[in-house]
């Protein structure tokens, strides 16, 4: 079987930096570039953080600069307090040992889209502008790609930002709306299932102990993570939000998916929020059900090797 190309739109935040190494450590996944946004860090930390995730794992693969800020509103701030000043936790700034691709990331996208047509994966685990950017950029894109996989949304649940809004839809509730609209072949893994996913502070000291290097990282970095959690919902776990969208990429039978038609509210209290049209549009697969243990062990068996496929 040939490998999945893969590319991953992030700002990493330390569930994107759990969610990549998981890309690079399974065997099926060819993740061939990551292009980043703002939102847990701006956009500037976002790719030094992406570029650092690729220096950990060896694999120098393009790294491409996205929006700095959303389509048609001011930014919010950084969520500093979940991802930490840096964007890992308490971890000191990491020098990258490169800089990035000089492409911008819907440039970057379209290129790599059209090299590989119908063969590639999109995952958004960050807002959504610089996929609409694309479609803007390139509008018969939609057709090339194979499928897109987004980490955000809350459909038939509360929200994380507010009651009705989860943070990466919320960042860019407009380009989200653009992005919902496109005709193409989209799941969404928000927080319908992600709130239910969880690891515990011992399931990242196992994975320290069997990968000292990457797993030690997402060790030190998961304990900042698990003290908001704490903070939030009571327990000593973290939620698995970006790495269950990978992880439903290489084992999408461990979740159960409904068919939707959805739009963005792009204005007033609900503003971000995920919800059902009436418009016509092609219905986007919103997984509403997961066998949250499964995705757990998953995560963990794969992420135990990822110091042995570093390169
Ligand atoms: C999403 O928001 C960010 O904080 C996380 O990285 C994730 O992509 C969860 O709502
Ligand atoms: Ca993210």
């Amino acid at each position: 079987m040939p490998k999945q190309k893969l590319i991953i739109d992030t700002d990493p935040g330390i569930d994107d930096a759990m969610a990549i190494h998981y890309a690079f450590a399974h065997e099926d996944l060819d993740l061939i570039g990551l292009t980043t946004i703002f939102g847990n860090v701006f956009v500037e930390q976002a790719t030094r953080n992406a570029i650092v995730l690729t220096d950990q794992a060896g694999r120098i693969i393009p790294v491409c600069e996205g929006a700095k800020t959303p389509l048609s509103m001011p930014a919010n701030a950084p969520s500093h307090y979940v991802h930490g000043d840096e964007g890992f936790g308490d971890f000191p700034a990491i020098t990258p040992s490169r800089s990035a691709d000089p492409r911008s990331a819907h440039v970057f996208l379209a290129d790599t889209i059209r090299a590989f047509p119908g063969e590639v994966i999109l995952c958004p685990i960050g807002p959504l502008t610089n996929i609409a950017q694309l479609l803007e950029h390139d509008p018969a894109i939609a057709g090339l790609v194979k499928k897109v996989v987004i980490m955000g949304g809350a459909v038939d649940c509360p929200g994380n930002v507010t009651p009705y809004a989860e943070a990466n839809i919320w960042n860019d509730p407009h380009a989200a709306d653009i992005v919902f609209a496109a005709d193409w072949d989209m799941e969404l893994i928000g927080l319908d299932v992600t709130s239910h996913i969880s690891c515990d502070a011992s399931d990242f000291k196992t994975l320290a102990s069997q990968s000292p290097d990457i797993g030690g990282f997402l060790d030190r970095i998961s304990q900042f993570y698990i003290t908001f959690y704490h903070g939030v919902i009571g327990r000593h776990v973290c939620l698995m939000h970006d790495p269950s969208a990978v992880i439903s990429i290489t084992n999408r039978a461990v979740f159960d998916y409904e068919s939707i038609p959805l739009e963005v509210v792009c204005s007033g209290e609900q503003i971000g929020a995920t919800i059902r049209t009436g418009k016509a549009r092609r219905p986007v697969k919103v997984a509403k059900q997961v066998n949250a243990a499964t995705v757990r062990k998953i995560f963990l068996d794969i992420c135990s090797q990822c110091d042995k496929i570093k390169s």
